[in-house]
């Protein structure tokens, strides 16, 4: 298949020899893993230490909210012989040049930082060689082309590397399919065995669940109304003119719908979400590809790729990495029942959030550019990147400009943001504004031109909203006032 936009051979061959680099390391020489608290940081992280372990390496892995000066300090008192980066470090070239006596590897896919100087680092990362690491390929993606320039058996690990896209979002070509070099991987994984690809209804285990728990259990996209709500979904199929359930009683299955009721199915939930104020084009995004992991079990949440992307992401996002990199690392017994009650704590959290946000409408701010949630310390500083992804699909939040979340973090306030695939055309880069932004505070920022992230002192939310929205003003075209 061909690739366009970058390079796929430099690509690759940074790719070798980061994994040369990897190789050459002595089993007795110390080497820390660091990656990121998503669904994608914990897929990359889980890749490399599967590959590093196969390799005979003794790797430890850290899972961190973001690479900060005091991940820096941590690991610097630490003094690995060589700290791998999954999912982060290109955006913080220069504060890895601090380290001394540490060699970092870079896997990354972030926007990276423009340097006076190389600093010699090993860097895999597409956005060098041309292509875009906010669509064409996730961290997990990157750390799995190196693990497999390391040993061709990490075949085995491209489903991990499509969780960390899926995960990120970065399904936006056309019917929500992976593109780039993720739908090359996805396509070697499906000539492998080990994924299906099927078009449906994007509803978490739209083939094996029963109809309304399908609807209830999906996560991404957020379903306003549904999600996590098992009697609407079953008042919307009634009121559609389906019964949910069979003669004998028992939940209905996809499998059970004649083609005329399941287009009826798709209709009326397509017809619901417009009535919840998604646009047109939005609520169709509901129909589009489905990715099946074959070698996973029908009834379980790691089947239905996006379903596993959000549990790993749940695990993550409510502090139970381990967890997270157990299931990545193939454990399904003890992990997974605990992983299917850490997805419906997640539930309740995020609808807790929204209630949350709905009953306190001082935290909401409109601005002429763009919209913020205030979550102060009413919302955990792991799930306002989440709670402002989903905020597009609730009121009074509307699509037309980026939406900033706040949450206090310890001493500083962790800000996520995030913007649109149309925002992003007309000129937004929500990475470079949060990185000048936050720096104009003394803090740090940065990440994707979609979806972005900074730490600011506390207090400081006015002014820097209002900077970011004359940022916005000025280089995104057409934003409604
Ligand atoms: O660190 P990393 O790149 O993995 O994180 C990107 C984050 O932004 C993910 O948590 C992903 O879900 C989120 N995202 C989003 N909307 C997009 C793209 C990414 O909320 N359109
Ligand atoms: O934390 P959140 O999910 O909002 O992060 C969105 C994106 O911004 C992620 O890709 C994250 O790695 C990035 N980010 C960053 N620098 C920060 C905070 C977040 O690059 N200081």
């Amino acid at each position: 298949m061909s690739l366009s936009g970058g390079s796929f051979a430099d690509f690759e061959e940074k790719a070798r020899l980061a994994a040369s680099q990897l190789l050459s390391i002595k089993p007795d020489e110390s080497l820390l893993l660091i990656s990121h608290l998503d669904a994608d940081g914990l897929s990359a992280g889980s890749i490399m230490m599967a590959a590093l372990l196969k390799a005979g390496k003794s790797p430890h892995l850290r899972i961190v909210k973001q690479l900060d000066e005091s991940v820096i300090k941590d690991i610097s008192q630490l003094r690995p012989r060589f700290a791998v980066f999954t999912d982060m470090g290109s955006g913080q070239k220069s504060m890895l040049g601090k380290m001394d006596g540490t060699t970092p590897v870079i896997i990354d896919h972030h926007q990276p930082e423009k340097m006076d100087k190389d600093l010699g680092f090993m860097e895999v990362n597409a956005h060098l060689c041309g292509f875009d690491g906010s669509s064409d390929i996730s961290a997990s993606g990157t750390a799995f082309r190196v693990a497999l320039k390391m040993d061709p058996y990490n075949a085995l690990l491209a489903p991990l590397a499509l969780v960390g896209a899926l995960g990120d979002l970065q399904d936006k070509g056309e019917r929500s399919t992976l593109t780039g070099i993720n739908a090359m991987i996805a396509e070697e994984a499906e000539k492998a065995g080990l994924l299906g690809i099927k078009k449906g209804l994007k509803l978490y285990g739209f083939e094996s669940r029963p109809l309304i728990k399908c609807m209830e259990y999906t996560l991404d996209p957020f379903l306003p109304g549904l999600s996590g709500d098992e009697g609407a979904c079953f008042k919307l199929i009634k009121s559609i003119g389906i019964d949910p359930r069979r003669p004998d009683g028992s939940w209905k299955l996809v499998s059970d719908l004649s083609k005329e009721d399941l287009k009826q199915v798709i209709n009326g939930v397509i017809k619901y979400l417009i009535s919840q104020g998604l646009s047109s084009r939005e609520a169709e995004s509901i129909v589009g590809a489905i990715y099946v992991f074959t070698k996973e079990d029908a009834d379980t949440p790691l089947r239905d790729a996006r379903e596993f992307a959000s549990s790993i992401n749940a695990c993550g996002r409510l502090g139970k990495y381990g967890l997270g990199i157990s299931i990545c690392l193939g454990d399904r017994s003890r992990a997974l029942t605990e992983m299917k009650e850490v997805l419906q704590e997640y539930r309740k959290s995020i609808s807790g959030y929204l209630n949350w946000l709905s009953t306190n409408k001082d935290a909401t701010k409109i601005l002429p550019h763009v919209q913020a949630i205030y979550g102060g310390t009413a919302i955990d500083d792991k799930i306002i990147g989440t709670l402002a992804s989903i905020a597009f699909s609730i009121k009074p939040f509307s699509n037309d400009k980026p939406i900033i979340g706040f949450a206090n973090s310890d001493n500083v306030v962790k800000v996520s943001a995030r913007g649109t695939a149309d925002l992003v055309r007309r000129g937004l880069n929500l990475g470079a504004i949060m990185k000048e932004a936050s720096e104009k505070f003394g803090g740090a920022g940065g990440g994707h031109t979609i979806a972005a992230g900074a730490q600011i002192p506390l207090g400081k939310e006015d002014e820097f909203l209002r900077m970011v929205d004359e940022q916005i003003s000025k280089t995104v075209s057409g934003v409604k006032l």
